[in-house]
Order: C-alpha cells, then sequence, then structure tokens
C-alpha cells in the first residue's frame, strides 16, 4: 500500500490550473487561490488525482507569473498563505494531490536579490548571484556578446555601470547563477517550505537551463545563438550534464519527506535526453512533449508514443503524455486546421497559429472530433496524463483577441505586422455559468466586478460548465466518463505494459493494456480514410459511433477481451 502511495505520481492524471485565469472569488479580474477552493467539488467530479498550480507568488506578472519576486509567499491579488493552506487541505479532503509551479532558472528583477545587485554595483557579491558581465566596447555599451532571448530580442540588459545581465526570457526574468551557494541552499529552503505546507509535488520550469557555462570560450566568441536540442554537452546554455548535480541535490530533499516529494521538469531537450531528468535518484518524471508536438497522422502520434515509452524505459520511470498547457495553441484548434501541411513541425503551426494576422479557417467539429479520439489514446497509454484547464470543456484558441489586451511578453516585446501574438488566446479566464449578466461568464462574483483580466469571447457561453455538465454528450461528461474508467479499470492494473496490437500499422494505432478485471483492453485510433475493423470484444468507450463494426476516420475507442 505504502508502495502505492509512493509512486502515485507514476499514473496520476494532473489537472493544470492557471490560477489568474481559472476562477476570480473576489472580483478583481484576476483568479486566486479561493477561486481554486471553490472548486474543489468540480475537480473532484472530474476525476483528477492532482492539480498543478502555475506560479501564484508575488510577481509584477510580466511573464503571466513566471517573474517570481518572492518564492515563498501568495501573490496579494490571488490570496494568502492561509487561503493556501485552505486550499491544500480541501484538495486532500477531496484525495487530490497539489503540485506547486518552481521557477529556478531565473528571478523578477523585483526580487531583493536582483534590486541588491544593481544597488552594489560591478564586481559586488551581490552581482555573483545572477549572470552579470561586463559590456563590449570602450564604455561597455556593446552588449557581452549577440545571444537572443526566447521572447524576441537581445539576452543582455545593461544596467548603466558597464554591466550587462544575462537574460534567457524576458528582461524582467534576471538568469540566476547556479554555482551560487546562495542560489543552490535558497531553492532547497523554497522546496522545503512547501512540502512542509503539504504540497506533493513540484513542476520544474525551465529545468534544462539552469547550468550554465560562460567561462569555457570568450563569449564575443559566440558569433551565433547556442542551437539547442544537441546532445553534445557543449551548448553552454541548454541542457548541460551538470544540471542534473542539481537534481540529485533536489532528491535529497524530496526523500526527506514521507512519501517522497517528486517533481516533474519541464525540459524541452532531444528526446534522447529526457530520461535523464526523471531518473530515481534525480527529478522522478520529466515532461514528454513530443505528444504535444505531433501532427494529427497516425505516423507522428505513433513516433511520439514509443519515443515516450523508450524516455521511461530508460528512466525506470514512467512517462507523461501532455497535449496542450498554457504555453501551447489548444489541441482542438491545432486538430481543426486540415489546410495546414501535416507534416510540419509542430514549433511552425503554433508560431504561424499565433502571428499576428495570420487568418485561419477553424473546422471545429473536426477539432472536437479529433480532441476527443485523442484524448482515449492518450488516458490507455502507460504513465501520467497532464490535461491543461479548459480542455475538458472543449475549449478552443482565442485567436482574435486585441493587441492591447494582450499580457504575453512575447507580444508585447515583438513590433506589430511579423509579429507574434503570444500564448493568450489558451489562457483567458474560464467560463463557468453561460448566463450570467455581468458577461463575465461565472468567472467572475456575480456582484459588482473588475473585467476579467483578458476579455472573454462571446461562443464561451456554448462552453460554459453549467451548459456542459447539463449536457450528456457534452466533451465534459465524455472527460468524466474517460477518466473514471480510466481510474476504475486501466490505472488501476498498476501495470505499466504496453503491447502494439496486430491492427497497429498504415492509418492506425492500436495497442494493449491489462485491465484490472484481468481482461486485456485495447485501445485503437483511426486516423485514415478508409474504416478499420474494431477487434472482438466489449466496447467499453468510443470517441464516436461506430459503423457497422468499423472505426470510421478520426475514431478511437477502448474494447475489453
Ligand atoms: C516556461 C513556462 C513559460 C514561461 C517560461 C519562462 O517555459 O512554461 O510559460 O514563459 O518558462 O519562465
Amino acid at each position: 500500500m505504502t508502495c502505492i502511495d509512493n509512486d502515485w505520481w507514476k499514473q496520476a492524471v494532473v489537472y493544470q490550473v492557471y490560477p489568474r485565469s481559472f476562477r476570480d472569488s473576489n472580483g478583481d479580474g484576476l483568479g486566486d487561490i479561493r477561486g481554486v477552493t471553490e472548486r474543489m467539488d468540480y475537480l473532484h467530479a472530474l476525476g483528477i488525482d492532482a492539480i498543478w498550480l502555475s506560479p501564484f507568488y508575488p510577481s509584477p506578472l510580466i511573464d503571466g507569473g513566471y517573474d517570481v519576486a518572492d518564492y515563498r509567499n501568495v501573490d496579494p491579488r490571488l490570496g494568502t498563505l492561509d487561503d493556501f493552506d485552505e486550499m491544500v487541505a480541501a484538495a486532500h479532503a477531496a484525495h487530490i494531490k497539489v503540485i506547486v509551479d518552481i521557477v529556478p532558472n531565473h528571478t523578477s528583477t523585483e526580487h531583493t536579490w536582483f534590486k541588491a545587485a544593481l544597488a552594489a554595483g560591478p564586481g559586488s557579491p551581490e552581482r555573483e548571484r545572477y549572470i552579470f558581465r561586463p559590456g563590449r566596447g570602450d564604455a561597455g555599451e556593446l552588449p557581452p556578446n549577440g545571444w537572443k532571448s526566447t521572447f524576441g530580442g537581445g539576452a543582455w540588459e545593461a544596467v548603466g555601470d558597464g554591466d550587462w545581465y544575462l537574460h534567457l526570457f524576458a528582461k524582467e526574468q534576471a538568469d540566476l547563477n547556479w554555482k551560487h551557494p546562495d542560489v543552490q541552499k535558497d531553492f532547497k529552503h523554497t522546496l522545503r517550505f512547501w512540502s512542509d505546507r503539504g504540497v506533493d509535488g513540484f513542476r520544474v520550469d525551465v529545468a534544462h537551463a539552469l547550468a550554465k557555462d560562460l567561462e569555457s570560450r570568450p563569449l564575443d566568441a559566440w558569433t551565433d545563438d547556442p542551437e539547442q536540442g544537441v546532445v553534445d554537452g557543449d551548448n553552454p546554455l541548454w541542457d548541460r550534464p551538470e544540471v542534473h548535480d542539481i537534481y540529485r541535490a533536489w532528491r535529497q530533499v524530496f526523500n526527506e519527506y514521507e512519501p517522497p516529494r517528486f517533481a516533474v521538469a519541464e525540459a524541452w531537450v532531444h528526446p534522447d535526453h529526457q530520461w535523464m531528468y526523471a531518473s530515481p535518484d534525480e527529478l522522478g518524471l520529466v515532461f514528454n512533449f513530443e505528444f504535444s508536438k505531433a501532427n494529427w497522422t497516425a505516423d507522428s502520434f505513433r513516433l511520439a508514443i514509443e519515443e515516450g515509452l523508450d524516455a521511461a524505459e530508460r528512466s525506470g520511470s514512467t512517462t507523461t503524455w501532455v497535449l496542450s498547457n498554457h504555453d501551447l495553441p489548444r489541441h482542438p484548434t491545432r486538430f481543426a486546421l486540415p489546410q495546414v501541411p501535416s507534416r510540419v513541425h509542430h514549433q511552425l503551426v503554433n508560431d504561424w497559429l499565433l502571428r499576428d494576422g495570420t487568418t485561419y479557417v477553424e473546422d471545429r467539429a473536426l477539432g472536437a472530433r479529433r480532441a476527443r479520439a485523442a484524448l482515449l489514446m492518450e488516458l490507455a497509454l502507460p504513465g501520467s496524463v497532464y490535461l491543461y484547464q479548459g480542455e475538458e470543456l472543449g475549449l478552443f484558441e482565442v485567436a482574435d483577441l486585441p493587441w492591447d489586451a494582450l499580457e504575453d511578453p512575447q507580444a508585447r516585446m515583438t513590433a506589430h505586422g511579423d509579429a507574434l501574438k503570444g500564448r493568450d488566446g489558451c489562457r483567458v479566464p474560464l467560463p463557468w455559468r453561460a448566463a450570467d449578466p455581468t458577461g463575465a461568464f461565472g468567472f467572475s462574483l456575480p456582484a459588482e466586478h473588475a473585467a476579467p483580466h483578458l476579455p472573454q469571447p462571446a461562443w464561451f457561453a456554448d462552453f460554459a460548465a453549467d451548459v456542459e455538465e447539463a449536457d450528456t454528450h457534452s466533451m465534459l461528461t465524455y472527460y468524466r466518463h474517460a477518466l473514471a474508467l480510466r481510474a476504475r479499470l486501466i490505472a488501476a492494473s498498476g501495470s505499466a505494459e504496453l503491447t502494439w496490437a496486430p491492427m497497429n500499422g498504415g492509418d492506425a494505432i492500436a495497442y494493449e493494456r491489462p485491465l484490472a478485471d484481468g481482461r486485456t483492453l485495447t485501445c485503437i485510433t483511426n486516423f485514415g480514410i478508409a474504416p478499420v475493423e474494431a477487434p472482438q470484444g466489449e466496447l467499453i468507450m468510443a470517441s464516436a459511433s461506430l459503423e457497422q463494426g468499423a472505426l470510421p476516420q478520426d475514431t478511437a475507442a477502448w474494447i475489453a477481451r
């Protein structure tokens, strides 16, 4: 029993809460911690095992809270530490675990350490906690080199005294120097702080960037940006071998607790390198993003599944399956674009979708049909599944947010024209109630309230949770049903075994899994135009009606025998 409890995260269904857009309990237009507590019944009824909260810490909100000013507190706009404790207690009472986001690569420039570094001046010990370097040119007027920030523009910012600091993301997110003992010590403190408050696990932001090597060659020798995804350890910024020392040290902290804590790494690394972050002497899990990158073809998803299973085997852990998160255009929209060439690399599709002026015809019936099929394909796989808030309602990307409403630094840092509109389209506050005279779809308290921090489109009414709860054919009902079956029959088998089924191949993906009742499940998904005959057995669930015993295009089914 203890063993199963300790390993709960290996087969869990985790629901990502983006707190500022989940539910606003005090009417200020921003979602908050109490909003999560108020919706614990909804989360329980959905049938998830855990929630992961994106950052809720004090933050100037330059990057949706991923610019943390104080790692051991709650943003006053989102509540208090007492509210947090109440939320954890409510979650645990509902048998829901709690995972929080740790952002160790950078702090907000509002963090006390950064303010002290600015005040203390060049060469000071305070600056050593970050990555300050003198500029080039007679008066240091040029950056140390031409590296680019992930959000656009240069990766170095001048502070006016000849020094520049490194920021791989927005200039308000200063990269920490992980060689510094204060940095190492402080993050262990943070891990213990939240673990002591009952947090069950962590999600580690940009886990592959912490260790940097800016010493072994002169900075101005870099003429290009170091290419991400290389696996030879030569990259000065990304996926360096020493990063694993950090996580081995964190593992010691996790093991101080009973049950030991775990973490899931956000590491956009080559699939061959994913497993290292997940190994038992490190974090336990790593996001396998191959699933979210896959295009809607059998080959693309089969490869993603194989890579995930391979990474799991090498790590000695399980893998994770992700279709959407707060950084990606919602998957029903990605699947609703028949006009996108099917073999385009996902990054191109994502960038293209998020670009200003991109127009596309969204075939919503197609997107929803494929999203239903994708869910069955995903939920029957061995490992853990990470859902993103609103996907259970079948929300599509909000494509037409006005420029002046956008919050994402990707949007704000690039000029109009060829610019990215950014990631706000999946971060619009959730619709809870269709009929809300205040126009906020029940996101904020019914009384007077400020406008939701991102505008909700009128079509959200059709996707409101109360409408879907009352509709036996809605996406929400479908998610609840599939999650309940997964828990009772698939996850309860305790097995991580998967065998490819004979009908796997061509345009269909089919695999077999042991069920808790001793039977074998076949999960089959047909991507092709030609119908595929379903295997013999009891049809437990299908994403669309079968036609004379065959799966039509874009249909998945669970069959037991
Ligand atoms: C991660 C987060 C993303 C954030 C970035 C910088 O990729 O998921 O939202 O912008 O890190 O912290």
